[in-house]
């Protein structure tokens, strides 16, 4: 993506975006060799060679941004010491290090973003920004309005109260109920436990929507990169500016 001279280097480190239109106009930085001194021009930094007082700017590596329909079996984790398969084996043509943006468990499947952005991962992933995240779960028993108050309005779990959630009743499938349950905290086996809570076993879990993202178009195991707009929308989520991709 073609950026602003002043974004480039402020970037990299080397100054603040106002102090970099300073060198800028100072003619103290060239893009391959050539003096410029106009502020707004834009580059893509891979592709240039850009110097402040001649000396070439640190290379960042470039982030990236995946979106991955994970399948069950499949650990939630970058590396496993026991050597069992994780999300990052679905991605094997990435070559820079990748992390997966919280976790599914072993045994759920869906929407998991994978980046190596740290501060839109950490911006994502904090309480504060009550980022939602749709499940649709099969489940033992019947939901009878009352669990599904119950589930709305919150329970007493082992770690504390959960927020209020969204819940609609999907129907029966094969003998179980289905559900769409939207939360935005991200506890441990929460989904699992909320229905546990109201006497549901769930049977599977799948996770459809995260931070507005939804499947559409990626089958099971398979992933995409998000679009530029898309990971802007993510940054305003998260509680960031701009995104530094
Ligand atoms: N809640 C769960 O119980 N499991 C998941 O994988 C995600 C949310």
């Amino acid at each position: 993506m073609a950026e602003r001279l002043q974004k480039i280097i402020s970037q990299a480190g080397v100054a603040s975006r106002r102090a970099a239109e300073k060198l800028i106009e100072a003619g103290r930085v060239a893009v391959d060799g050539q003096v410029v001194r106009e502020l707004g021009l834009k580059f893509e930094a891979e592709e240039h060679i850009i110097t402040v007082d001649g000396k070439p700017l640190a290379s960042r590596e470039r982030h990236v941004y995946f979106l991955l329909n994970k399948p069950k079996g499949y650990l939630s984790t970058a590396k496993d010491e026991r050597g069992r398969r994780t999300v990052l084996d679905l991605l094997p043509e990435v070559r820079e290090r990748i992390y997966p943006v919280g976790r599914l468990d072993n045994n759920t499947e869906g929407l998991l973003l994978i980046t190596n952005d740290g501060a839109l991962m950490n911006g994502l992933l904090h309480p504060k920004y009550e980022v939602e995240k749709t499940y649709v779960a099969r489940v033992t028993g019947e939901l009878t309005p009352e669990k599904i108050k119950a589930l709305r309005e919150g329970l007493l779990l082992e770690d504390g109260m959960t927020a209020p959630a969204r819940v609609k009743l999907l129907g029966e499938d094969r003998g179980l109920t289905r559900a769409a349950i939207t939360i935005h905290e991200g506890r441990n086996r929460q989904v699992r436990r909320m229905f546990a809570a109201v006497g549901c076993d769930v049977r599977a879990l799948k996770r459809t929507r995260f931070a507005g993202l939804t499947l559409l178009g990626v089958p099971r195991g398979q992933h995409r990169a998000l679009q530029a707009q898309e990971v802007q929308a993510l940054y305003r989520l998260a509680g960031l500016e701009e995104a530094e991709a």
